[in-house]
């Protein structure tokens, strides 16, 4: 069964997750918690740019689930003083319907794009020579009479943000000029964010509360506020409203959350490269199948975070998994080097 609770993906957000979601989203870009590097970058762009009074660089965030990249575009654009018109990759379904969000920008503006990587290749080859010469094509008329007419658009920056970074083609990478990778939240910047949230929540909470939560988060505030959410729950009718550290490991345990905060398909992959496969090396492709999910997505939304915390290791040959995923899953691990000298053959 999947863990609701863990779930790194949004597509299951209900209209009240989402009020949740957009009540503790930081706004401006002092209130963004972590990603240091990226952020002082950005600070320093957005400034560049509205010293010379033209529009940002277009602009791409990359990244697993969860850690900000729709934030950081309402931030970008709130730091600019400028509007943003929001859309996804899927939606656009027509060059006209591209054409239509162009037109509308005014100067300096923000056009965000989710989920750039599903834009259709028409829309995407339509929006090339909008990125680099604010310039695009209308159809006027139709039938025999049908020609195109060139005009031209205000200055604009385009935010794209995507999951799935491989699968954009280069010519619309290039593009960007600038592109950030969102990383992991270690749990220090994790345990800021808690105790932000639950300031802006009204619940009171220890700070050795906040950093349990934020140790079995899986590094994505987006998990981390949805724990919160449901500890508090716990913490109203068992503990007078109180966020401790103990009624947090309760409510921890009761909702099943694994102790380093790997969902459910973290758990899969680990199982899976152990139990099929010897515990590797083994392709990514092999695992996928084995999984039930694209190599893609594997390699580049769980992958990362299974690796950074040492359960999975890259060799020539493959995936390997460590000592540490077979203690996680309660498994001894084989014993290597015993073939062949094992009765002094060699
Ligand atoms: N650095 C941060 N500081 C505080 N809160 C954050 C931070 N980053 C993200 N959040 C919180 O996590 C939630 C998820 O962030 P966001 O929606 O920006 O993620 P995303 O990268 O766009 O995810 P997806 O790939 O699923 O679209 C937000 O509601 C926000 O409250
Ligand atoms: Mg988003």
């Amino acid at each position: 069964m999947a863990n609701p609770n863990l779930n790194s993906g949004k597509d299951t957000m209900t209209s009240a997750d989402k009020e949740f979601e957009n009540n503790i989203r930081p706004a401006g870009i002092d209130e963004f918690t972590g990603q240091a590097q990226l952020i002082e970058n950005l600070v320093i762009f957005i400034r560049a740019a509205k010293l010379r009074g033209e529009a940002l660089d277009h602009v791409l965030f990359h990244g697993p689930p969860g850690l900000g990249k729709t934030t950081l575009s309402r931030i970008v654009a709130n730091e600019l003083g400028v509007s943003i018109k929001e859309t996804s990759g899927p939606v656009i379904e027509k060059p006209g319907d591209l054409a239509g969000l162009l037109t509308s920008l005014g100067p300096r503006d923000v056009l965000f794009i989710d989920e750039i990587h599903r834009l259709s290749t028409v829309v995407e080859e339509y929006l090339y020579s909008a990125m680099e010469d604010y310039r695009i094509d209308i159809m006027i008329d139709s039938g025999p009479s049908a020609r195109s007419i060139q005009i031209n658009l205000n200055p604009f920056t385009l935010v794209g943000a995507t999951t799935r970074s491989g699968l954009l083609t280069a010519p619309l990478l290039s593009r960007f000029a600038i592109k950030s990778r969102l990383e992991y939240y270690n749990a220090e910047t994790l345990k800021r964010i808690m105790l932000r949230s639950a300031e802006i929540l009204k619940v009171p909470i220890t700070t050795e509360a906040a950093g349990e939560i934020a140790r079995r988060s899986r590094g994505t505030p987006r998990i981390a506020n949805g724990l919160l959410r449901r500890v508090r729950d716990f913490a109203q009718v068992l503990n007078d409203g109180q966020i401790d550290l103990g009624i947090t490991q309760h409510s921890l345990k009761a909702l099943n959350v694994d102790e380093h905060g790997l969902d459910e398909m973290d758990n899969r992959i680990l199982s899976a490269i152990i139990e099929k496969f010897k515990g590797g090396p083994v392709g990514i492709t092999t695992i996928a199948t084995s999984v039930g999910e694209e190599p893609g997505t594997l390699e580049e939304v769980y992958e990362p975070f299974l690796i950074q915390e040492g359960f999975i290791k890259r060799t020539p040959r493959g995936r390997e998994v460590t000592e540490k995923a077979y203690a996680h899953l309660g498994k001894t691990p084989p014993m290597h080097g015993m073939t062949g000298t094992l009765f002094g053959l060699t």
